[in-house]
C-alpha cells in the first residue's frame, strides 16, 4: 500500500502531503495521526522554518473518510475523535508558519483546516465546500466561530447551511484563501514564498504568529470543543446514518422521514 502521508524536508521547508488519490485523499485515522506526527516533528526541529500542507496533483482532500464516520456512528469506539483531536491540536500549537496549497477538491475538514493555516494559496481548479448539513452533521474544528468572523454571518450561513461548492475567488473574498494562482505555477509560487519566509528570523516569525493567534486562542479552543461535542452527538443520529448509507450506496439521502 502506498504511503498515505508523505513528508519531505528541504532548505528549511517541511512538506506534508496527503496521498490517497484513489479515495480523493479522504482522511483516515491513520492519516490524521501521521499528519499530527509530522507537524509535531516540524515544530521541534530547529532547521524547519516553514511547513507546507498539500495534496496530490489536482486534489487537496475530500475530507474525512465517510466510511470512518459510518463506523463511528454505529459503535462506541471514540478513537476517531481522539485521533482527530490530536491532529487539530498539532495544527493549533504549531509555532511556525503553516502554508496550505489547494488544488481541486477541499471538502469538509479540507476547507475548515484552512481556517487555521497562516497562508492559503489556491489554484484556479480549487473547489471548496463544507457539506456537513448534507451529511446530517454540523461545522467542526471551530469553523462555526472562525468562518462567520472572517466572512460574516450571511456568507458563512450560505456556505454551511446550503453546503454547496464554491470556487477559489469566492474563497478569497470570504477570507479563506490568501491568493489564487494558475495551477501550473501554483507550487513554484508557493515554494518561492516559503523560501522567502525560511530566510527570515525564526524568532520574529514565531513571535508574530503567536501574537496574532494569541488574541483568539482561547475562543478558538472553546469553539473547537463546542463544535466537537455537537458533531459527536450528531454522528450517531439517524439523519447522519441515513446520509452515510446514501453515500455508500451512491444515492441521494432522504431526510423527509425525520
Ligand atoms: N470518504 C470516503 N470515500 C470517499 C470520499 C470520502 N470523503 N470521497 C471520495 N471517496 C471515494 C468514493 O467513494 C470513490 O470510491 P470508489 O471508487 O471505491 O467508489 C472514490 O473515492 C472516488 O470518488 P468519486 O465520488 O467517484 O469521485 P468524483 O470525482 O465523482 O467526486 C467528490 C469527488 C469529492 C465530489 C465526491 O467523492 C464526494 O462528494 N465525496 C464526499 C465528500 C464529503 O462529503 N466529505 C465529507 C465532508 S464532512
Amino acid at each position: 500500500m502506498a504511503q498515505e502521508i508523505l513528508t519531505q524536508r528541504a532548505d528549511g521547508v517541511f512538506t506534508i502531503q496527503m496521498n490517497r488519490p484513489e479515495k480523493k485523499n479522504a482522511l483516515t485515522q491513520n492519516m490524521y495521526a501521521l499528519m499530527a506526527q509530522g507537524l509535531q516533528a516540524a515544530d521541534k526541529d530547529d532547521s524547519v522554518r516553514v511547513v507546507i500542507l498539500c495534496g496530490t496533483q489536482n486534489l487537496f482532500t475530500s475530507g474525512n473518510d465517510i466510511e470512518d464516520f459510518q463506523t463511528q456512528s454505529s459503535g462506541d469506539d471514540d478513537s476517531w475523535l481522539l485521533t482527530t483531536a490530536s491532529f487539530l491540536e498539532a495544527v493549533l500549537s504549531l509555532r511556525k508558519p503553516l502554508i496550505a496549497v489547494v488544488q481541486g477538491y477541499a471538502i469538509g475538514i479540507g476547507t475548515t483546516m484552512l481556517l487555521h493555516c497562516d497562508l492559503v494559496y489556491a489554484g484556479k481548479s480549487a473547489i471548496f465546500s463544507m457539506p456537513f448539513v448534507n451529511l446530517g452533521l454540523c461545522p467542526e474544528f471551530g469553523s462555526s466561530f472562525v468562518l462567520p468572523n472572517l466572512a460574516g454571518h450571511q456568507r458563512a450561513s450560505e456556505m454551511f447551511l446550503l453546503g454547496e461548492q464554491f470556487g477559489p475567488e469566492e474563497a478569497r473574498e470570504a477570507g479563506i484563501v490568501s491568493r489564487v494562482f494558475n495551477d501550473d505555477t501554483l507550487m513554484d509560487e508557493v515554494m518561492k514564498i516559503a523560501e522567502r519566509l525560511a530566510r527570515k528570523s525564526p524568532a520574529a516569525l514565531m513571535a508574530t504568529k503567536k501574537l496574532m493567534k494569541g488574541h483568539w486562542a482561547q475562543k478558538i479552543r472553546e469553539a473547537i470543543n463546542a463544535d466537537g461535542e455537537m458533531f459527536a452527538s450528531l454522528l450517531a443520529s439517524p439523519e447522519a446514518r441515513e446520509a452515510f448509507d446514501a453515500f455508500a450506496n451512491k444515492r441521494a439521502p432522504d431526510f423527509s422521514k425525520f
